[in-house]
């Protein structure tokens, strides 16, 4: 299929990078992970991922039992808020990094023990299983995939006919002052909150520049159908601080 965006591949020099630069920063962030999104996301991520609730809520109308991949579930955010609201919903869940997966253990071995839910450490960009799963989500994680068409690709094996991919991201707002002035805080005023907090070296600027490596919008759900997902929509979050973009495998 004709791709839009190139990947730059997945044994290129960038992607090698990329990942060790992920396990890096995020296995020295792992274990004060979610306090500092509290904390710097000012819970703006909370009300973002209702959003994400709502999808696969209405998704799910009229269906018997559903089966979920998290992906990049990071210290399982996504996970544990779906179970809390879909308690049915029997959830894997895969992240790159082997200390945010074990965050994710210990918490659902703490809170979450009655629940269906499976963690391990994964690459998104490495197949994981064909017609397996009904809904499969990543959120705030796809600007991380050095090669987003092939983590486009697995998704589309990995789900089953009818099944619904449900990226959610931070973005970059399209329309001025509001783009202005959040690129503004991202770049300078973040890594002073970053400073405080003692978040990892370079991390607040990760955040920038991640942001800032993110194709548009409307190009995230072009990758999707790029990929053969049908049906694809998007909706801005937040004036476009935030996107979550839709497809389904037909
Ligand atoms: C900002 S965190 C988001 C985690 C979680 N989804 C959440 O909503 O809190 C981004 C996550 O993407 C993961 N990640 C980056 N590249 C990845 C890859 N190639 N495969 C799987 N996970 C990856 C990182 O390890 C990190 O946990």
């Amino acid at each position: 299929m004709d791709q839009h965006l190139k990947d730059p591949g997945f044994d290129s020099e960038a992607a090698r990078k990329r990942k060790a630069y992920m396990l890096e920063l995020f296995g020295y962030q792992a274990p004060k992970y979610d306090l500092h999104d509290d904390i710097i996301g000012m819970g703006i991520h909370r009300r973002w991922v209702k959003d994400v609730l709502k999808v696969i809520g209405h998704f799910k109308q009229g269906k018997e039992k559903l089966k979920m991949l998290d992906l990049a579930c990071g210290t399982g955010f996504v996970t544990f808020n779906t179970t809390r609201h879909f308690p049915d919903i029997e959830i894997d869940a895969f992240d790159l990094v082997p200390e945010m997966v074990g965050v994710a253990k210990k918490r659902q071995a703490k809170s979450f023990s009655d629940r269906k839910i499976d963690f391990w450490v994964g690459d998104s960009e490495v197949p994981y299983g064909e017609n397996k799963y009904d809904v499969i989500t990543t959120c705030f994680a796809f600007r991380n995939f050095a090669n987003k068409n092939l983590a486009a690709k697995n998704v589309y094996a990995a789900l089953k006919p009818g099944g619904m991919f449900i990226i959610q991201d931070m973005t970059k707002p399209e329309k001025q002052p509001l783009r202005g002035l959040y690129l503004f805080a991202l770049k300078y005023m973040l890594p002073v909150a970053g400073k405080i907090l003692g978040t990892a070296k370079g991390s607040p600027r990760y955040l920038y520049n991640s942001v800032m490596l993110l194709p548009k919008n409307t190009d995230i759900a072009r990758i999707l159908t790029d990929n053969g997902f049908a049906d694809v929509w998007h909706r801005y979050q937040s004036g476009g601080m935030g996107t979550v973009v839709v497809g389904y495998k037909k």
